[in-house]
């Protein structure tokens, strides 16, 4: 039987026609918690974290994970133990950060909207980072801060404008974005933010977009940016961290993004050069630690053939899965039993969900009969973090593997959790 390759995802295999995550069969964790089940291998994780911490060796750098790619505590907690900070966008996030047991004084909080009580909250809690997003809320910080009689540690996201090539709807650093403040007003700012007594300016900090899967773009980030510390250390400002944001893409359908350890040789190359080699350097990556670390198992429900095409409806849906309808993103689709004679035929699989957007592939050659398995890959980031319970489906249950042992690390939601907070009217 032919053993296909599952590039991309080293911890996954097939071994006598059966689907392997890490040393457990995928269809016995399907049996044990019933599907859709997500899927996560720890050691995908940790060697995707490696690549970042090899590419940063012997440097004073920071890796904080970007948690709104997939925001588990299990997973939130494989990464604190490896000394992973966080990068935030919400006081939510923060909770889960805690609760994960991750350390606040190393967790930076992005965003455009922070609310006050937010604020406060991340003050109280110590947070390493404040990435400020606009000068209005520049003011509004100082003046939580203020009332608080605390200092708010403080970088400006600045946006470099330059075109991660990637799709509109994650691309974050051009000029018509809602994302940080223009490149030339920056210096203005920052010269703002200093004067501000409950403000501490620690550091400088972009993000221009998510699955870029070329080197070019963060060169030329990298550059606007450091042209712009330049500037604001000679007006006496100290940048004493430079964050370069997250972003880095992986393998969805034959994607060749760079390894993060390339990337960052190339990227303190640059930096190096420039002569700011000495600085400590953050970055937020989401997706390129986590992406490819997870799949999602669902059940052929039916088989619908039709004359223009035929659907392989399955019971994960738009729900767990959100990113081919929002993005038409692609995603693999894989059997978990390899079938011996294949006879492949051309499916659109979709979901039960009352929406025609509700795909997962389309057009996509699979040998299957309802009741077959199949696996959704690269379903570890911006995947169950996006669930909803449209259509009252409760979200969808996790397992962590580690090596040959496996643990549930998220319980099938039911339908009444899906409705407990709601109140019946007299
Ligand atoms: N830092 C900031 C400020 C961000 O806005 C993001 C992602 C990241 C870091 C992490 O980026 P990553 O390394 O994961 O590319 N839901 C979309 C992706 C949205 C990304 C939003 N910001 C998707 O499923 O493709």
């Amino acid at each position: 039987m032919t053993q296909p390759a599952l590039p991309g995802h080293p911890y996954f295999s097939y071994r006598d026609g059966a689907l392997f995550v890490e040393e457990m069969r995928a269809s016995e964790l399907a049996d044990a918690h019933g599907t859709p089940l997500f899927i996560y291998s720890k050691a995908a994780m940790l060697a995707a974290l490696a690549s970042y911490q090899r590419g940063f060796a012997g440097r004073h750098a920071q890796i904080c994970y970007a948690m709104k790619a997939n925001s588990s505590l299990a997973v939130l907690q494989v990464f604190a133990r490896a000394g992973c900070g966080f990068d935030i966008v919400s006081g939510g996030e923060l909770e889960r950060v805690q609760a994960a047991g991750g350390n606040a004084g190393k967790v930076i909080f992005s965003g455009v909207g922070k609310t006050r009580a937010e604020m406060r909250q991340a003050l109280a809690a110590g947070i390493g980072c404040f990435n400020v997003e606009s000068e209005a809320e520049l003011d509004v910080l100082a003046e939580v801060a203020a009332a608080m009689a605390l200092r708010a540690p403080v970088s400006i996201r600045v946006n470099p404008n330059v075109d991660p090539k990637t799709h509109p709807y994650i691309s974050t650093g051009l000029k018509d974005n809602k994302f940080g403040v223009a490149h030339e007003d920056a210096l203005r700012i920052y010269q703002h933010a200093a004067s501000l007594p409950s403000l501490r300016v620690i550091g400088i900090d972009c993000h221009i977009g998510s699955q870029i899967t070329e080197a070019t773009p963060y060169l030329d980030a990298m550059d606007r940016v450091l042209d712009l510390v330049t500037s604001i250390e000679a007006a006496g400002i100290d940048i004493e961290h430079i964050d370069f944001g997250g972003g880095l893409g992986i393998a969805y359908n034959g994607d060749t993004p760079p390894e993060a350890e390339v990337l960052w040789r190339e990227l303190l190359a640059k930096l190096d050069a420039r002569g700011f080699g000495h600085k400590k350097l953050m970055v937020e990556p989401g997706r390129s630690l986590v992406g490819n670390a997870g799949l999602c198992v669902s059940e052929v429900l039916y088989l619908k053939p039709g004359e223009q095409k035929s659907f392989c409806i399955i019971d994960a849906a738009m729900n767990d899965l959100p990113r081919p309808a929002m993005y038409q993103a692609f995603h693999a689709i894989v059997p978990l039993a390899l079938a011996s004679q294949a006879q492949d035929q051309r499916y659109d699989v979709v979901g039960p969900i009352c929406e025609s957007g509700d795909w997962i592939g389309r057009d996509r050659a699979l040998s299957v009969a309802a009741g077959d398995r199949l696996a959704v890959l690269s379903a570890g980031a911006y995947c169950m973090s996006m669930s909803s319970n449209y259509n009252t489906r409760g979200r969808a249950a996790e397992v962590l593997v580690d090596g040959a042992s496996a643990r549930l690390v998220r319980q099938r939601e039911t339908p009444a959790d899906t409705f407990k907070n709601e109140i019946l009217l007299p």
